[in-house]
């Protein structure tokens, strides 16, 4: 099969490739030597041989670039209607940028139990070291977020080469997700011990990438038997032909190997196909053994694979929060007054626009020169916050106090899975007061909703997004 468009639609513009090629074939896995779970080679097949019937499909939505006022609620608008099969909220992965994101936002993503991964700190293409690891530090520093938690890796513009993997293998990252699948090519995860095995066409297989144990997670493109689009499917048709590409796509994976099933979306292209997207979901939803994941759930699955059937009993599929009791600055609304770190945030204002933060505010905006800038007020001086220590989980930690808040005797957590079997199909508007939380997670969403909002007139405007 030949594509004559593959739409690697970023923000700002469509990778046209027409006409392109052949391939650079892949360098062939060693089955003898790739030896799981260390080592998985390229498949179209679920790993350790199971049977595809009996293995979860699972699905990936996923968004990029700037985490701010604007962007939160088109992505809470695309996840608060849907639920695993177990009452777990459907989370997904974004991937960050420090230009315009705040990184309160940042943080609030991630304790929702949402994943954050790294997307550079400028949104530059093939991009050198200092924007990968600079974005990943400020992130640590200014969101909260321990480093083992932030150790996946997309390319601006999908547009990397094999320098990109080397950077992201001696940072030590779980995985990269740049590369696209279409349909030979459609590939379970897999480790890059062999080298990419995705994106031939474009001659970085045969370009020796060597990232043992560190994992590809490919971009499935949505195809319409023309053309292939990897993000942003909702620019190339009308509702109804995209709704009929996505279920096609989504049936091709589950009728057939049950590789992971992804939506990858810039919040700032969604606009009205958020109808579209919630539409599909729940259809995708109502199918038996359908998982919605983040990449990094995928991955523990990959690592442990189990049948659907015990889907409910891992615990990386479990969704507890923490019932810290007081308002702490942890990105959660712990007192429910229905706004996240009410009166616990402090404001940063820079030229690039202000941000919030749990961790101080920096004197000058992170720069890949220094992604970390020194403190306003330091920490340890009155009015300073303390960075969270190794010892303590962020939700648990309180900056202010410099306090860790659960010890192992009394940590509490609340439930938020939902155990009824109807899954609301129409979506909570982000001002409606009747709106009844069903759960200490709606609850949550519904103060991201209110900050998000607060927050949408003072955030950089709409041409400043990537
Ligand atoms: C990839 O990024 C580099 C560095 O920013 C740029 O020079 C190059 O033109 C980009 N390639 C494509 C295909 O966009
Ligand atoms: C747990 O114990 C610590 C240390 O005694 C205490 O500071 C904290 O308030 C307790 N947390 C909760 C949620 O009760
Ligand atoms: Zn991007």
């Amino acid at each position: 099969m030949r594509f004559s468009t593959l739409s690697l639609a970023a923000a700002v513009s469509t990778l046209l490739i027409s006409g392109f090629v052949g391939s650079a074939e892949a360098a062939a896995c060693d089955t003898t030597k790739c030896v799981f779970p260390a080592c998985v080679c390229p498949s179209v097949n679920p790993p350790k041989g199971m049977d595809p019937k009996t293995v979860p499909q699972f699905f990936t939505l996923t968004f990029d670039d700037a985490i701010q006022g604007p962007t939160v609620p088109v992505a809470k608008s695309l996840m608060d209607g849907h639920r695993n099969p177990n009452g777990c909220p459907m989370k997904a992965t974004w991937f960050a940028q420090t230009l315009y994101s705040d990184f309160a936002l940042i943080q609030q993503w991630a304790a929702a139990g949402n994943e954050v991964a790294d997307h550079t700190m400028n949104h530059i293409g093939t991009p050198p070291a200092e924007e990968i690891i600079g974005n990943r530090k400020a992130i640590n520093a200014f969101s909260g977020i321990p480093f083992a938690n932030l150790n996946g890796f997309r390319a601006p513009f999908l547009n990397y080469s094999k320098a990109t993997f080397d950077i992201l293998s001696q940072e030590k990252f779980l995985y990269d997700s740049s590369a696209s699948a279409l349909t030979e090519d459609a590939f379970w995860p897999y480790t890059l011990d062999y080298g990419l095995a995705n994106d031939c066409w474009n001659g970085i297989c045969a370009a020796n990438v060597v990232a043992p144990g560190m994992w590809e997670i490919p971009m499935h493109a949505i195809m319409d038997g023309t053309n292939a689009y990897v993000m942003d499917a909702q620019l190339n048709g009308t509702p109804d032909k995209v709704a009929q590409w996505l279920k096609d796509n989504f049936n091709r994976h589950y009728q057939g190997t049950r590789q992971p099933f992804g939506i990858y979306l810039h919040p700032v292209h969604v606009k009205d196909a958020d109808k579209l997207y919630n539409e599909f979901m729940t259809w995708a939803a109502g199918q038996p053994d359908v998982w919605f994941v983040t990449n990094h759930q995928l991955l523990q699955w990959m690592q442990n694979p189990v049948p659907a059937s015990q889907m409910k009993d891992q615990p990386y599929m479990k969704c507890e929060l923490p019932a810290v009791g007081k308002e702490i600055c942890n990105g959660l609304d712990d007192s429910k007054s229905g706004t996240i770190d009410k009166g616990v945030l402090e404001t940063c204002n820079f030229v690039e626009g202000p941000w919030s933060t749990c961790y101080g505010c920096p004197k000058t905006q992170p720069t890949t020169a220094n992604p970390v800038p020194d403190r306003v007020v330091p920490a340890g001086q009155v009015g300073g916050r303390t960075p969270v220590p190794a010892t303590c989980a962020m939700e648990w930690w309180d900056p202010i106090a410099a306090q860790c808040l659960c010890t192992s005797s009394n940590c509490t957590f609340t439930d938020t899975a939902v155990t009824t079997t109807t899954t609301a199909t129409t979506l909570p508007s982000p001002t409606n007061s009747n709106h009844k939380p069903a759960s200490a997670a709606s609850g949550q969403m519904t103060g991201s909703w209110a900050f998000a909002a607060a927050l949408a007139a003072a955030a950089a405007g709409v041409a400043q997004m990537l």
